[in-house]
């Protein structure tokens, strides 16, 4: 089976990640263990995930003129992903600041930079999404940019994938070209009906793996293997990744594999530093834990 062609448009940022016992409540200092520059960002978490797990994938982004962009790129090219679609925006690039707590949990304000600066697509964006597979988004872009990528791969035939993360509120006229929504358990709440259009929506839930509602509306639930948290940083980005390879192989499969590639990335610190490849992702498969 070729592997899928994806095209993932979004963000991509440095990580600043402090580790700590536990977050600090409002007003409080508290010491922290460590700290570590991780490249991340959901659309180049989604991108180096999908990459990793055996898709084609051609990243749509914008990194700044700063420190961080040459490590931001070569974490790209590092794992196989096309960057022709990268481009250098005049300023900072994305960052994020991260805290992980000893029980794997994270608290995350992004900054945008370049992100920000995605405003438009050029016709050869608008040509990588009508010849690709698959179209990926999240919502670190502005949301007009993610909207006319949207149009243009419904008008070409290209499955759309969504992961309205951070979660906002989008257009009823977007939802409907979307064929598959990712969520988690919070957005999936605060989304509610506006997914009622969305053919296939998938509840990401953590340790307890994931659930599918087709277009018939019935669920089904798919656990996932049990590992040691470290992190969940890039969790939710790695099996949105992992599901969009397997997607043509229908929703069973897709989750079993991203739940797996998921739980996985919990296992090291590190949004992208923790992706696994198809090798691993395999393994822990074949071993049923
Ligand atoms: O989903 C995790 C990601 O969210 C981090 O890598 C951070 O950059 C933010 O975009």
């Amino acid at each position: 089976m070729t592997a899928p062609l994806i095209a993932v448009l979004g963000s991509i940022n440095m990580d600043l990640v402090t580790t700590t016992e536990r977050r600090p409540a409002p007003g409080e200092t508290v010491l922290g263990r460590g700290f570590a520059m991780v490249p991340g960002g959901k659309g180049a978490n989604q991108a180096i995930a999908a990459s990793r797990a055996g898709g084609r994938v051609m990243f749509l982004g914008a990194i700044g003129t700063d420190v961080f962009a040459p490590q931001l790129r070569a974490v790209l090219t590092g794992s196989g992903v096309d960057t022709t679609g990268l481009r250098t925006i005049d300023g900072p690039s994305g960052i994020a600041s991260i805290v992980v707590d000893d029980g794997g949990e994270n608290t995350i304000i992004v900054v945008g930079g370049a992100n920000t600066g995605m405003t438009g697509l050029g016709a050869a964006d608008l040509a990588a999404v009508a010849a690709a597979d698959i179209l990926l988004c999240q919502l670190e872009i502005p949301v007009p940019t993610i909207e006319s990528a949207v149009r243009h791969a419904r008008d070409n035939a290209t499955t759309v994938i969504v992961n309205p993360s951070p979660v906002q509120r989008l257009s009823d006229d977007l939802w409907r070209h979307v064929d598959v929504a990712v969520v988690n358990r919070g957005e999936a709440e605060h989304l509610g009906g506006a997914l009622g259009p969305v053919p296939h929506v998938v509840v990401t839930l953590g340790a307890d793996g994931a659930r599918h509602r087709g277009p018939d509306g019935a669920w089904t639930s798919v656990a996932g293997p049990a590992v040691e948290v470290v992190d969940t940083t890039g969790a939710g980005d790695t099996f949105t990744g992992a599901l969009a390879v397997r997607w043509s192989r229908g929703p069973a499969e897709a989750l079993r594999f991203a739940c797996a590639a998921g739980a996985l990335a919990t296992t090291a610190l590190g949004a992208s530093a923790s992706i696994p490849v198809r090798a691993d992702i395999d393994s822990i498969l074949a071993a049923g834990t």
